[in-house]
């Protein structure tokens, strides 16, 4: 099970941080706990949008992707403190994040009640229809005199207290499962995915036939893009283009590039389509996902691409057994984003991964055990059919 826990305060030293810690190492077995800070969230004003920015983006998908949240409060002034409530604002203006999930609530403080009006105070605000979580009802975990609550180690000193801490994360699993039964499967996008790529994105180029066999030349024409021994400046380092290609070239696996209109852009063109693992063609490049997809296959298509645009995975992995037993074939799907956490497009990278378990095998001196299914793929999950969803119809078998 993963959760994400809120440490629900900016201090450099939080004792909410530390119990958040602390919950993450004790009960490591019950659960994988990813600890996200509020440090960084800018004050919430809605004349000055920052849902895309990356602090915000981030805490969204790790949300998103986490089975359930705790949030750690402290209480300033009898409340949560303002950095908390901004976090909580910014993800329920344009986008709601804890919008049904199983959220928990603990809290620590200096004071004997511990926390309890900031932690009630949370309750309604999370019930509040922009926010919408599924707060557990009860099961209050309360940390008063927490300047003497932990050790040097930053382990609880009493043990009823962690007794009663781990009563209540085992109810907080139970209501994570159960609220997992009680709800309907989301609809993972509202719109469905546009394979003509009849849309625009910044970096379409425009006016040149996206179908036509020489779309790279004719693409490169119009937007005066370099070639050869001309220099690009990259995030961390400077190439030529010829070193680019170079570099692409050289990578052991069939790599592909489909941006987020949709189009195919391109593909580290080293072996003529009959010798690749799934045939691509020169011509492909810059075509519509729709034009290199049989029209049967548009739904796979759509379901992969939406997976990664919503953020509901960040990766989608498909083994194509038609290979034979000599290679493990997998077309991973992985969701490419820019700095601000903006869906970018697909990178599909197809890989034999046989010669790397074997060369595994035989450093560490191992052996196989049991049938491996390579032929008919018993142990994938797949159920969208082995479809190759960026650029080739055919799946080489
Ligand atoms: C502005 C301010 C107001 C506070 N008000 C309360 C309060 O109402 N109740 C309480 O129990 N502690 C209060 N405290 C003390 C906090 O419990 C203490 O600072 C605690 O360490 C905060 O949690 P943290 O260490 O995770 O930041 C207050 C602290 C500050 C700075």
């Amino acid at each position: 099970m993963k959760l994400v826990g809120i440490v629900g305060s900016s201090a450099e030293v939080s004792y909410n941080r530390t119990l958040l810690k602390y919950i993450k190492k004790q009960f490591k077995s019950m659960f994988d706990l990813e600890i996200l800070e509020i440090k960084e969230v800018p004050m919430f004003n809605q004349s000055d949008d920052q849902t895309n920015s990356e602090v915000i983006q981030n805490i969204h998908r790790k949300i998103l992707e986490s089975d359930g949240v705790i949030i750690a409060t402290p209480e300033h002034n009898h409340t949560i403190p303002a950095g908390l409530k901004s976090l909580l604002e910014w993800l329920s203006f344009k986008i709601h994040s804890l919008e049904d999930k199983p959220v928990m609530i603990v809290g620590a403080s200096y004071y004997d009640q511990g926390s309890s009006r900031a932690q009630l105070h949370l309750r309604q605000i999370l019930d509040a229809p922009g926010v919408n979580a599924m707060v557990m009802p009860g099961n209050e975990f309360l940390l008063g005199k927490v300047k003497e609550a932990f050790d040097e180690n930053e382990d609880l000193k009493d043990q009823r207290t962690i007794d009663f801490l781990e009563s209540t994360l085992e109810k907080f699993i139970k209501f994570v499962k159960l609220v997992s039964v009680i709800e309907e499967p989301k609809e993972t996008v509202a719109k469905p995915e546009d394979l003509y790529a009849t849309g625009k994105v910044d970096t379409t180029i425009e006016g040149v036939d996206m179908a036509a066999d020489d779309w790279v030349e004719q693409a490169a024409k119009a937007v005066n893009a370099v070639e050869g021994n001309t220099y690009v400046k990259l995030d961390r380092g400077i190439l030529t283009v010829d070193q680019l290609n170079y570099f692409l070239a050289s990578m052991p696996m069939e790599l592909t590039y489909a941006d987020h209109n949709n189009q195919f852009l391109y593909y580290n063109y080293t072996k003529e389509a009959d010798e690749m693992l799934a045939s691509r063609t020169p011509g492909q490049a810059g075509n519509p996902l729709a034009n290199c997809h049989p029209e049967s296959k548009f739904n796979s298509v759509s379901w992969v691409i939406q997976q990664l645009r919503s953020g509901a995975t960040d990766a989608v992995r498909v083994h194509v057994p038609t290979h034979g037993p000599d290679k493990y074939v997998v077309h991973n799907y992985q969701a490419m984003h820019d700095k601000e956490g903006n869906y970018k497009g697909i990178n599909e990278y197809i890989l034999d991964f046989k010669p790397i378990i074997d060369w595994y095998l035989k450093q560490t001196g191992q052996k196989l055990v049991g049938d491996v299914d390579a032929v008919s793929g018993a142990s994938q999950n797949d159920s969208h059919g082995g479809v190759d969803a960026v650029s080739s119809a055919s799946v080489k078998g």
